[in-house]
């Protein structure tokens, strides 16, 4: 295991070392993150490190997908914390540039993310996706990786830049990897710290009520009336605002017809609720019973 890990902060440098490994015909995985890592992130790292001969992990906390009011101001950082971390996986780059490295005086071209942005996250977060397509379109273009890997627990972002990088015949592929998750069922994330015991004590229903309705679902429930039901366990179990719950195409994001007997159609569980100022998200596969 390394104990010390290389910082890059300027494309310039990033663009050396990037071009040494080609030369000696190794492969590159990246993981994109926001920092403030947990035991979700190193499991991507982990994936990525069997996927390619050397591993770079950003560290971007990118403004431009948080809208006005979003919690960037808030977001956690702890860059020597995370540098720990990867160094002890032994990734080999931290990318870590800052935001005029990003986006520098005049920056004006953006990403406009397609059809699977525009509902669900994409309606509660106006202009969310387009940040995200954007800033991993320069993500993919700095660091050239051969596999760029995302956790399941954005599905909707997966599916959004699977979109992307098919559109725009982007020279990689996108790996997704399994949400990680507590052992009461709450899916890892950095917003978790933000929760009070209460709040912690009430989280794992979401995964629970998601779940069921999956289950449901696939064993041929009326779908309509399954999300309503789910909204109405989500607001029982204590949590203040459903933003959504909803059953989806687990390929387009596009509403399927009413029930899935009979139907091989992948579909997926999503849902966002909010306890106090924190907004979880979460979402699950729908395994549809063989009849
Ligand atoms: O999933 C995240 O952490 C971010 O949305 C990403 C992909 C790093 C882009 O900023």
């Amino acid at each position: 295991m390394g104990d010390t890990i290389k910082i890059i902060r300027t494309v310039a440098d990033l663009r050396r070392q990037t071009a040494k490994w080609r030369g000696a015909g190794k492969s590159i995985a990246l993981v994109p993150t926001m920092g403030a890592l947990h035991s979700g992130h190193v499991s991507l790292v982990k994936l990525a490190k069997k996927k390619a001969d050397r591993v770079v992990v950003s560290i971007f906390v990118n403004p431009t997908q948080f809208a006005a009011g979003d919690d960037l101001s808030r977001y956690p950082r702890d860059e020597a914390g995370d540098v720990a971390t990867l160094a002890s996986l032994d990734a080999d780059v931290v990318w870590a540039p800052s935001v005029d490295d990003m986006y520098p005086a005049g920056f004006s071209t953006s990403v406009t993310a397609g059809s699977a942005a525009a509902e669900l996250e994409g309606a509660c977060r106006p202009g969310h996706f387009g940040g995200v397509a954007t800033v991993c379109c320069k993500l993919f273009s700095q660091v050239t990786p051969d596999y760029a890997i995302f956790g399941e627990k954005d599905f909707q972002q997966l599916v959004v830049l699977r979109q992307m990088v098919r559109d725009l015949n982007l020279p990689l592929t996108l790996v997704a990897a399994p949400t990680k998750r507590e052992k009461d069922g709450l899916a890892l994330s950095s917003r978790n710290r933000y929760l009070s015991a209460d709040e912690r004590a009430i989280a794992p229903a979401l995964y629970g009520v998601i779940s069921e309705l999956a289950a449901d679902v696939g064993a041929g429930a009326d779908i309509p009336a399954g999300i309503v039901n789910a909204r109405r366990k989500l607001l029982h179990a204590g949590f203040a605002k459903v933003d959504y719950v909803d059953v989806r195409d687990a390929e387009t994001l596009e509403a399927p017809s009413k029930t899935v007997q009979g139907s091989t159609q992948p579909l997926r569980v999503l849902a966002a609720v909010w306890l106090g100022t924190t907004r979880l998200i979460d979402n699950v596969a729908v395994v549809a019973k063989k009849a």
